[in-house]
């Protein structure tokens, strides 16, 4: 299968593919939930299959295009919303019956190249960092967070050894004038950051992670949304996240370990133990990566980890034990528990 799909001259490559369509077998037919709709790569590969239906979400408006194109060559079998995966269920109902709900985090190709949306180090345009229905931009949350707000966004969600020394630099420039680009930020952040030639990656890498996390409330959507999806799927039912750094792998790890039937054996030679909990009966217990030539192809690839699970018919549900596990996440993001 030709993974990538020409739009507007963009190549665009959908992470992991082949993986997910083994997992969900769209060729036995079904309705799929695509959550990160982005540029459409997952939905039209899994259209291509007659007996399919695909339900798309996704919170930037700017892929209204991307699914226009299915609308109008799928009209029966493709349905597209403009929302949030934390209100998955506004718009999909559970007797829909998704046989699979499909999570692709992050930003999709489109969102980094384009200099306008301000995600990329050097866009000298407007500090924006907005999927879409967001309550705040990057220009707000640099310019008008208290400090220390800001440092620990800076030291949790970027994981920034540094945090501190940056939101000071920040803050000292900002009461100059304000912090209008990214390229303006990333400039500060270079200042801030001492020795950074010995990094290999931008020194403003990560500073950058935890400002767009914090602007899309990135974690407290991947927490809500899991539990959206959770209930609507229904026996046999999957749920696949395909995530692209740590702190949303051990968000959906310990979704899936927390609420599987499995719990972990205190020894290999004891029989399995049987949580109380029980909304998954199987889990992928390592994540599957993208192989050598994807990664080639597509280095975005290299930092993507698969997890799935398979619904349990159990309708027990405890979204706050779930939740309180990253109570952290959601204070700094500020959402409501
Ligand atoms: C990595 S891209 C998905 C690419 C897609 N699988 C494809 O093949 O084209 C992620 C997409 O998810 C969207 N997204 C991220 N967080 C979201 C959220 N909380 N609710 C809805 N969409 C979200 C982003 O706007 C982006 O378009």
């Amino acid at each position: 299968m030709n993974a990538t799909m020409s739009l507007e001259n963009t190549k665009h490559y959908p992470v992991m593919l082949n993986q997910v369509l083994s997992i969900i077998s769209p060729q036995h037919g079904g309705t799929f939930i695509d959550c990160t709709f982005g540029g459409g790569g997952y939905s039209q590969a899994i259209l291509k299959f007659p007996q399919t239906k695909v339900l798309a979400i996704d919170r930037d408006k700017f892929t209204q295009k991307y699914a226009n194109i299915l609308t109008k060559k799928f009209p029966k079998r493709f349905n597209f919303f403009q929302e949030k995966f934390s209100n998955l269920s506004k718009v999909i109902q559970k007797h829909q019956k998704p046989k699979a709900i499909i999570f692709d985090l992050g930003l999709s190709s489109f969102q980094i190249s384009d200099e306008e949306r301000g995600f990329s180090f050097n866009s000298k345009n407007f500090l924006n960092m907005e999927m879409g229905i967001n309550e705040h931009s990057a220009y707000d949350v640099i310019n008008t967070l208290d400090k220390n707000h800001l440092s620990t966004i800076i030291k949790v969600l970027g994981e920034e050894k540094d945090a501190r020394l940056i939101a000071n630099k920040i803050d000292k420039y900002r009461r100059k004038k304000p912090i209008r680009t990214s390229q303006e930020l990333s400039s500060i952040i270079k200042d801030a950051k001492k020795n950074y030639n010995k990094y290999k990656k931008n020194p403003a890498t990560k500073t950058f992670q935890a400002i767009r996390i914090f602007v899309n409330k990135e974690l407290t959507e991947l927490i809500l949304g899991l539990i959206e999806a959770t209930k609507l799927l229904s026996n046999d039912g999957m749920l696949i996240v395909v995530s692209f750094h740590s702190l949303e792998d051990k968000i959906v790890k310990k979704f899936f370990n927390l609420y599987s039937n499995l719990q972990k054996n205190p020894s290999r030679y004891l029989p399995s133990k049987e949580s109380k909990l029980s909304l998954f009966k199987e889990i992928s217990k390592k994540p599957q990566v993208a192989d050598i030539k994807e990664i080639k192809e597509n280095i975005r690839s290299r930092s993507a980890k698969l997890r799935y699970a398979t619904r349990d018919n159990n309708s027990f549900f405890y979204p706050d034990e779930f939740k309180k596990n990253f109570i952290n996440y959601l204070e700094i993001e500020g959402a409501s528990t």
